[in-house]
């Protein structure tokens, strides 16, 4: 008999899941520079037409491909066609190298944890980061392993395997059940400290006043799409993998709603969060908020640091904000090693702790090998920059393609999801997810394009990103290639089930 692959019991503990995935490092600390950068309170407009028109449509094709075809990635994509199956494994190579350095970050957030108590940063957080905690060389790779990163990192690991053994109910559903109210209640308090700091004013004045000439950049309007895709774990095979694990007459596009609203609504919150902070450190350092703003590490490794010496409490509102940090990623992690066990357990019908082992042991020791030594940021900033770009962005272009136009099977997906979800799949939704979604992804894509090869990527060596940067991000098309070639057990029926 086919492999049980376990389920979510309601609809409550899928949809968690699905905001614990999609509720990441992207709410936290890439969506309000985004904004802040892409027209402030103009923003709200290429932000909600992304949402719309691509990002929600885009939710919805996921699921429907997960929840009809049952099964993770590569098996949904083969049993729409075994000419698709090669995207699914792409997909999982690209959740393959996002954990391996996702990991590092959490092992960080767990380490400032810690440093928000004892200020460990002094009165220098940036030279703390660098040069103390991290021993950051520059442009060289090395075996030079930095406890300090190394504990945390093997605890990271060793927490994300017995949640992953644990199954996709009583590990990932309920991590999330759990994780997911508590970032929320943490996250509020983070908020209401922030907003109280003297100078928070300041700092959501310029986060909101709108500056309406940046509607007329191109940029900004591929900035919003690119945050959306991102920021939903649209395209990858994240929300394909949760959605095969939701019983038949769930309501999947009411869900779908629900996981994109409170998403936007969390990074919403976000932004204020930050930016009354970073409207207090202005103050606080006699400085224009614009002279402060920072994102991605620079923001949670640099700036707060920064905020948490000098504000009151600031011991609390480090505490909330790393936790935040380390919460948010937890659930994200979880979601991508979920893909990529999901998989393997599918192909090699293998029961649940045996697949949990042998994809995330080899991972976690890769992961530990590449960024827990000297380098390990810089192979970090570089892979990240282009997975992102050329694995997430493309994939998700070519998925779309060879679902509309290649098996053309967008209307009988729509007529799927419209049979028990609340919101109807109609015309609408087919002419976006066929037409708009990727004519929009790949004018991003052809932009992202000429602006790597024109200005190459952070002044970084050719080799680095030679290696870490392009090279990674076509080895992931090519191992998508390579995995899809073996042929599936004579047990695995390459149609969808009638039936659980
Ligand atoms: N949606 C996540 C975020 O906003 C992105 C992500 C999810 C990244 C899962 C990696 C893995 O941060
Ligand atoms: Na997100």
């Amino acid at each position: 008999a086919p492999i049980d692959r376990g389920r979510f019991s309601n609809k409550t503990v899928f949809i968690m899941a699905a905001i614990g995935s999609a509720v990441g490092l992207g709410n936290i600390w890439r969506f309000p520079y985004v904004a802040y950068e892409g027209g402030g309170g103009a923003f709200i407009l290429p932000y909600l037409v992304a949402l719309l028109a691509a990002g929600i449509p885009l939710l919805l094709l996921d699921y429907a491909i997960g929840h009809s075809q049952r099964g993770s990635a590569p098996l949904s994509f083969a049993r729409l066609s075994r000419r698709l199956e090669f995207i699914g494994w792409w997909q999982v190579a690209i959740c393959v190298v996002i954990s391996v350095y996702y990991a590092a970050i959490l092992a960080w957030s767990v380490q400032y944890v810690g440093f928000s108590f004892t200020q460990a940063w002094g009165d220098d957080p940036e030279a703390f980061f660098f040069t103390e905690f991290l021993r950051a060389t520059e442009n060289e790779v090395t075996l030079d392993f930095v406890p300090a990163v190394l504990i945390p990192m093997v605890i990271i690991w060793v927490v994300a395997i017995a949640v992953m053994a644990l199954g996709v109910q009583r590990g990932i559903g309920a991590t999330s059940v759990v994780f997911i109210p508590v970032l929320l209640i943490a996250f509020i308090a983070l908020v209401v400290q922030a907003l109280a700091l003297p100078g928070a004013i300041d700092g959501l004045q310029s986060l909101f006043a709108p500056n309406w000439a940046a509607l007329l950049d191109p940029a900004v309007w591929a900035s919003a799409f690119g945050q959306i895709f991102f920021s939903l774990s649209v395209g990858f095979g994240i929300m394909i993998t949760y959605a095969s694990y939701v019983g038949r007459k769930i309501d999947m596009t009411g869900s779908g709603l629900v996981v994109g609203f409170a998403n936007s609504g969390f990074e919403l919150l976000a932004g204020i969060g930050v930016f009354s902070a970073l409207g207090f450190l202005a103050q606080a350092s006699g400085a224009a908020v614009a002279d402060v703003v920072a994102d991605g590490i620079g923001l949670a490794f640099i700036a707060f640091p920064a905020i948490i010496s000098q504000a009151p409490f600031g011991e609390l509102l480090g505490m909330l904000f790393f936790l935040s940090l380390v919460l948010a990623g937890f659930t994200s992690l979880v979601s991508i090693l979920e893909v990529v066990i999901s998989a393997v357990r599918d192909k090699l019908e293998l029961g649940r702790v045996g697949a949990t082992l042998v994809v995330t042991v080899p991972m976690a020791i890769v992961s530990i090998l590449l960024f827990t030594t000297t380098s390990g940021i810089l192979v970090l900033d570089i892979a990240d920059h282009f997975i992102n770009r050329f694995g997430i962005l493309l994939v998700a272009l070519v998925a779309m393609l060879a679902v509309g136009w290649a098996v053309r099977r967008v209307p009988s997906l729509a007529e799927h999801m419209s049979r028990y979800g609340s919101l109807k799949l109609g015309r609408w939704w087919i002419v976006l997810v066929t037409i708009v979604t990727p004519a929009l992804l790949a004018v991003m894509l052809g932009l992202e394009l000429i602006t790597a090869v024109s200005e190459p990527y952070g002044g970084f060596p050719g080799w680095m990103l030679a290696v870490f940067g392009w090279g990674t991000a076509a080895a992931a098309l090519l191992a998508g290639i390579l995995l899809s070639i073996p042929k599936w057990r004579s047990t695995t029926p390459l149609e969808a089930p009638e039936h659980d």
